[in-house]
């Protein structure tokens, strides 16, 4: 874990601009930094106004909760369509007669559980998702927490000579390691699977804001310097965005909800609930080139 201790202040002091208030949704942080508990909405029929103030927490926040919302799949996936084209996801498997609708499940003959390492969702798509809404029907008595980092957050607390180092360098985003990661729903491979390059650090077409954009699910080296170079400051770089600093940890009871914006956050699900069955649907949002 990399070390910030300095003797001149935080290494981070974002401080958000005062944007006013919400009139029509509550707005809990979790942190400063990232992460929101949303309350007074119920997601299947929000109104225009509270559409306009959830773009907008979740652009303040990166990620925002919802407890206690009960959602048809249709429900689920047309909330969904209320941000965006829907995605599909390129290896998992999904709910009868809804590609769009991604299983999430674990239990105790589970040989893997979905996210356990941070990652941003299919980043090796060239227009890699947007956002991800994960609700979870069923939970483990206790854990099975979800992590989110802010990679603005991260970005911002890298030096200068690393971030000018940084600087227009692309990395190559792989989706190979798929390959079997389904076979135990009968899911046969693809003859290949999505792969992309996209730059380093990416500017959010939100915000405006930078945010770091490689990650240890997906990407495989950094382009245009040697590979022990690309070794090198990956795992640093990686080291340095998994700083508490830059987190916060959703704690799951049945019928929450997490809506996460890929372009800025990563995410990591925590598997340590074994024996018990965690369960639920994700419905992820289509994106756009990174720039
Ligand atoms: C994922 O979408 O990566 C899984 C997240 C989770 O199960 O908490």
């Amino acid at each position: 874990m990399s070390q910030l201790r300095r003797r001149d202040g935080p290494r981070i002091k974002y401080v958000a601009e005062d944007a006013g208030t919400y009139d029509t949704i509550t707005v809990d942080k979790l942190t400063p930094i990232i992460g929101a508990e949303i309350g007074n909405i119920d997601l299947s029929k929000p109104s225009n106004r509270q559409m306009d103030e959830l773009h907008r927490a979740l652009a303040e926040n990166s990620v925002i909760f919802f407890r206690d919302q009960y959602l048809s799949s249709e429900g689920h996936l047309d909330f969904g369509r209320r941000f965006g084209e829907l995605h599909i996801h390129p290896a998992a498997p999904s709910a009868p007669g809804h590609p769009e609708l991604m299983i999430i499940h674990a239990d105790k003959d589970s040989p893997r559980a979905n996210g356990e390492g941070w990652h941003s969702d299919v980043s090796c798509d060239p227009e890699p998702p947007m956002g991800s809404i994960l609700y979870i029907r069923q939970c483990p008595p206790h854990g099975g927490d979800t992590l989110f980092a802010s990679m603005y957050a991260a970005y911002d607390a890298l030096s200068d000579r690393m971030k000018a180092y940084l600087d227009g360098l692309k990395a190559l985003h792989d989706g190979e390691h798929y390959r079997g990661q389904y076979a135990n729903y009968g899911i046969a491979d693809k003859p290949e699977y999505p792969r992309a390059e996209h730059p380093v650090v990416r500017t959010h077409p939100v915000t405006g804001r930078k945010a770091l954009y490689v990650n240890k699910g997906f990407t495989r080296r950094i382009l245009g310097i040697p590979l022990d170079e690309s070794d090198a400051i990956l795992s640093y770089l990686y080291e340095h965005m998994a700083n508490p600093l830059f987190q916060c940890r959703f704690r799951w009871r049945e019928n929450s909800i997490a809506f996460w914006d890929n372009r800025c956050v990563q995410h990591h699900a925590m598997w340590d609930y074994w024996p018990h069955a965690r369960s639920g649907h994700r419905v992820t949002i289509k994106g756009e080139r990174p720039v």
